[in-house]
């Protein structure tokens, strides 16, 4: 009896086996999770504390999500996204993950080629993998700060090409893509009739007055694009496991098949609770950007420190940095990890995590407390001039 081969042949997620080795250690700075430290805000806790006791959470939801909830996610797309977007076409899923592996088992059929652009979040490979996709790696340039090549988008697409998954702002590079680029790429779909997922998780932790710019804005792209969105990042809510999409209706109703054997419905109680997120005060999301803003600029400032020893792009969005490791050990970056884990007490992400491109990096995560940093870099010191 035998595992599917498919299965067999993934490897074990890079960022859980730290997340396993971390726990072996005491006292270890922690920054290799891109979880927000925050708690929840309050007035979303009681809303779910609230909707418990009405007894309004026991049941199974409608398995696109509750109407109010749609609602409100579509009125948050037209006015933050810009996207012409009305209730029927979004689905409210389990986290952005369960958003992603839905729409992408819709989409693909065995063999076909999806382009991914690299480094990047790993599950969206993995997934495609899952599907049993092709995925096409394209390496983005460090020394271009990570900017998709159009050109080499082009000459990707074959006959078996039917998608291409986006992360913007990116997991690991912290790159916000142009709208100049995203129009460049959604003409490119529309040439060759690709599909576009993207998954933009980090939407509200964009610094330095750039702007996040959704594909889906862009008037008929709904009927090629499939946007993916989360509570877990805006609302510090990543154990309510709620995010959702938005395309249009008739790939919806194909996606919906994927979700509902699945999933059924999302947790009611989270639905509730992303309802308070949605219709409350959005100071709290402002309250968080700040915060990573700071503690942004406090990781450049300590990486600006240790010039000799690593160099970085500096993230535009999301909360995660990506340095270049200039040590020869780093060039294996899951070793080196466990070495920086073992002698600096540092939990950080090896690069090799995120696909081509990523070796000799590390990714740190800057959503902890400022404090957590200058432990993790005062230690970093230390192991560099040590050794
Ligand atoms: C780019 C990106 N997409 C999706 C996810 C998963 O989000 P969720 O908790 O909404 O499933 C993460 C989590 O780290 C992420 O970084």
């Amino acid at each position: 009896m035998n595992i599917s081969e498919k299965v067999q042949a993934l490897k074990p997620s890079a960022i859980h086996e730290m997340t396993r080795l971390s726990k072996q250690y005491d006292d270890v700075a922690f920054l290799s999770w891109a979880k927000p430290a925050s708690g929840t805000p309050e007035h979303i806790n009681e809303a779910a504390i609230n909707a418990i006791q009405n007894g309004l959470v026991s049941g199974y939801s409608q398995s696109d999500g509750l109407p109010v909830l749609r609602e409100l996610i579509a009125q948050k797309l037209i006015h933050d996204n810009k996207i012409d977007a009305k209730a029927e076409e979004v689905l409210v899923t389990i986290g952005a993950i369960e958003a992603l592996a839905a729409s992408v088992t819709a989409v693909i059929d065995p063999g076909d080629e999806v382009i991914l652009l690299t480094p990047t979040y790993s599950t969206h490979i993995t997934q495609v993998k899952l599907a049993s996709g092709i995925p096409v790696l394209i390496e983005t340039d460090e020394e271009n700060n990570y900017k998709p090549d159009i050109d080499k988008i082009e000459s990707s697409v074959g006959a078996k090409t039917k998608a291409v998954i986006l992360c913007t702002p990116n997991n690991p590079t912290g790159t916000l893509y142009s709208e100049e680029d995203l129009r460049a790429i959604a003409e490119i779909a529309v040439k060759y009739d690709l599909f576009v997922i993207v998954d933009e998780a980090y939407e509200y932790f964009i610094f330095d007055d750039q702007k996040h710019f959704s594909i889906a804005s862009i008037p008929g792209m709904k009927n090629r694009v499939i946007s993916v969105f989360t509570f877990t990042k805006t609302y510090a809510m990543t154990g309510w496991r709620i995010g959702y999409l938005h395309t249009s209706e008739a790939i919806l109703s194909q996606i919906k098949k994927v979700h509902i054997p699945y999933v059924i419905c999302v947790p009611v109680v989270s639905q509730y609770a992303a309802i308070a997120a949605l219709s409350g005060d959005q100071k709290c999301v402002e309250d968080f950007r700040n915060k990573y803003l700071n503690a942004r600029d406090l990781m450049c400032e300590r990486m600006d420190q240790l010039k000799d020893f690593m160099t970085y792009v500096k993230p535009s969005g999301s909360y995660l940095m990506f340095p270049k490791i200039h040590d020869k050990r780093a060039e294996d970056s899951f070793d080196f990890a466990k070495l920086i884990l073992d002698k600096a007490k540092v939990s950080a992400t090896p690069g090799v995590a995120f696909g081509p491109g990523g070796e000799s990096h590390l990714r740190f995560s800057f959503c902890v407390p400022e404090e957590m940093i200058n432990i993790a870099f005062d230690r970093i010191e230390d192991f560099f001039k040590r050794s």
